[in-house]
């Protein structure tokens, strides 16, 4: 069933789990990850990046995703992830996507939040739900590149101001994660968490997840994290399948017999997740 990303994230606050908040690109990712979801009984989300949406289409990625999702036994959203520019969001919302992230990070505090302040207008006139970010994740996601040295943690003062001043659903904290493969081992800022919970409200998402140990994930979510993205584990799941099958059957012309393979792995790597993030078992349907 399609569902709202506040309503999600809400439930996942009042039950103290996090949902997983998966990147989109094709059919079999998106088929991966709500047969974990559903195998699991789990709530999740479908998240399309700018870069993801440019690959296969706008029409592609929201007929695939809101097919997905309205046809699922688990609640799902569908979210666009680093929406930075403001024309590329409001499409996904005439697209029917039911929840999108506006990424100002790169904007000056007031800058950001006038930005983003924008959108929740828009956005909660047609029932949209919406994400921002507040400090700079580091690493590569898509077309955002931020170096170690501009990446800055979110500041707890801060997050209260902005949250108050732009009437977002939920935030997205700079905590010590980075996005795409680490070069050595994220240490998360566990204090940093408790105290921006215990400083706001709305409910707080992890961007950067995926290769940071699993007792760290769980952690994060017992401090008060809700919504944890997954993009890079999935990727590399996908490509350590399509290459294995490749190499034993070099001579496979059948993309079905290519892909099916990596939709399998992907689908396990997608129930690993969800265990760790407590989400399984928690669909209210
Ligand atoms: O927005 C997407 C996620 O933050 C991706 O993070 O590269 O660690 O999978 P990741
Ligand atoms: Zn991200």
């Amino acid at each position: 069933m399609l569902v709202t990303g506040k309503s999600l994230l809400e439930h996942a606050q009042a039950h103290n789990y996090a949902v997983g908040a998966f990147n989109v690109n094709n059919m079999e990712i998106v088929q991966a990850i709500i047969e974990a979801a559903e195998e699991l009984n789990a709530p999740v989300i479908l998240q399309a990046s700018q870069g993801g949406i440019k690959y296969a289409g706008i029409e592609y990625i929201a007929s695939l995703g809101l097919l997905a999702a309205k046809n699922a036994k688990v609640p799902v959203a569908l979210h666009l992830d680093h929406g930075t520019d403001f024309d590329e969001v409001i499409k996904c919302i005439r697209h029917g996507f039911s929840s999108v992230m506006i990424d100002g990070s790169r904007f000056a505090l007031e800058e950001n939040i006038e930005f983003s302040k924008k959108i929740v207008e828009i956005a909660h006139a047609v029932g949209v739900s919406v994400e921002a970010e507040l400090g700079k994740i580091g690493g590569t996601e898509d077309h955002i590149t931020v170096s170690d040295a501009d990446a800055t943690f979110t500041d707890p003062a801060e997050a209260k101001y902005f949250v108050e001043k732009t009437g977002v659903d939920s935030l997205a904290i700079a905590v010590g994660t980075a996005h795409g493969v680490y070069k050595g081992e994220p240490k998360l800022d566990f204090d940093r968490i408790e105290e921006i919970r215990n400083t706001i409200d709305v409910p707080l998402v992890l961007h950067g997840s995926s290769g940071v140990p699993y007792d760290a994930l769980r952690k994060a979510v017992s401090l008060g994290i809700c919504k944890i993205n997954i993009d890079t584990d999935v990727r590399a799941s996908f490509a350590k399948a399509v290459k294995e099958h490749l190499n034993l059957h070099p001579e496979e012309i059948d993309p079905r017999k290519i892909l099916g393979p990596a939709r399998e792995l992907m689908k396990e790597t997608v129930k690993e997740k969800i265990r760790v993030f407590g989400s399984d078992g928690k669909s209210w349907l």
